[in-house]
């Protein structure tokens, strides 16, 4: 499975030890930045990876920025992602099963890093139900 993964700088420490831990699972990562502790915009991290993930380049995402907010405005507004924000384990796996978020989004700022490696294990590990959520999946688009 091959993984997209981006960051701003309020995400960047979390989003390295992440692209580390998913390596050590056997995950391909395409890491879309940014590699730099500067202030940088989140929008221009989250576009790249919300592309990739719409045309099928990586399989899903993970996105991470200081609230999380921001990655997950940028990235719903592409047609083929459907990002959901967990700060909790219960929520990662219900972002799935019955989202079926493409892209996990993560706010870096008010999560340890233990959480976060719990949250990206749960909604890794979790299956979409299908059924009723399809039915409300359908409904998203505008
Ligand atoms: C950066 O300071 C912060 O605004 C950003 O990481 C994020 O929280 C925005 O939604």
């Amino acid at each position: 499975m091959r993984i997209g993964i981006c960051s701003d700088h309020a995400g960047l420490e979390y989003k390295s030890r992440l692209i580390s831990y998913l390596l050590g699972k056997g995950y391909e990562v395409v890491n879309f930045g940014t590699d730099s502790s500067e202030s940088c915009d989140y929008p221009d991290f989250a576009h790249p990876l919300a592309f990739a993930v719409e045309k099928g380049e990586v399989d899903a995402g993970i996105a991470l920025c200081g609230t999380g907010n921001g990655m997950a405005m940028t990235l719903n507004h592409h047609k083929g992602v459907r990002a959901g924000l967990a700060w909790g384990t219960a929520i990662a796996s219900l972002v799935k099963e019955h989202n079926n978020a493409n892209v996990l989004v993560l706010p870096a700022r008010f999560i340890s890093y233990r959480m976060a490696v719990s949250c990206v294990r749960a909604w890794l590990t979790t299956d979409f139900a299908g059924g009723r959520h399809q039915r409300r999946i359908d409904k998203i688009p505008v």
